[in-house]
């Protein structure tokens, strides 16, 4: 299975955190990992399944590099219905009136054009004193075992 692996990262945190889940995800899947800058999401693909990775910057927004996404998600409205995806989001708990907004406002923007949401939203507190890995791993993990099991049942 295809394996869209795509963030939106301001300072490379979130980028770096994609490619240790393609090394997490291992052989058996073909992960294909790019910038939201480089992605339109009307060629989003049903046979795909799309792991999203951003952080939060300014009031609560996607970092810049997303912007055109968002801006191709809420202008060109795409029809994302047959389209599977989980998210998770890199942000800071100084900013705690809009802690993970980014995250949390691409989940809402794909599942307003159809999309369908595997999961709960993972996050991550850079104040904590966790690894963004030691959380998005295991996170992927069970990610992929709500995939298997819904394609079992
Ligand atoms: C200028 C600035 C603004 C930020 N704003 C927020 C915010 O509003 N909410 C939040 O949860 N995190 C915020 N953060 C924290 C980042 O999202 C966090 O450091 C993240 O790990 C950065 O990941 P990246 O390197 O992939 O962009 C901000 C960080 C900076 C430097």
């Amino acid at each position: 299975m295809k394996v869209g692996i795509y963030y939106g990262s301001e300072t490379g945190n979130s980028e770096i955190l994609c490619e240790d889940i393609e090394t997490e995800l291992g052989a058996g899947f073909d992960c294909d990992i790019q910038s939201l800058a480089d992605v339109d999401p009307s060629a989003l693909e049903p046979e795909a399944f799309y792991l999203f990775v951003t952080s939060t910057y300014g009031n609560g927004d996607l970092p810049s590099t997303a912007l055109p996404f968002e801006e191709a998600l809420t202008g060109g409205k795409p029809d994302l219905k047959g389209i599977r995806f989980a998210i998770f989001g890199l942000g800071d708990q100084v900013f705690a009136e809009t802690f993970n907004h980014g995250s949390e406002k691409l989940a809402a923007m794909l599942v307003a054009q159809g999309a369908t949401q595997v999961g709960e939203r993972g996050i991550h507190d850079a104040s904590s004193f966790e690894m963004p890995e030691d959380i998005a791993l295991p996170w992927v993990q069970g990610i992929m075992a709500q995939m298997a099991a819904d394609k079992a049942a």
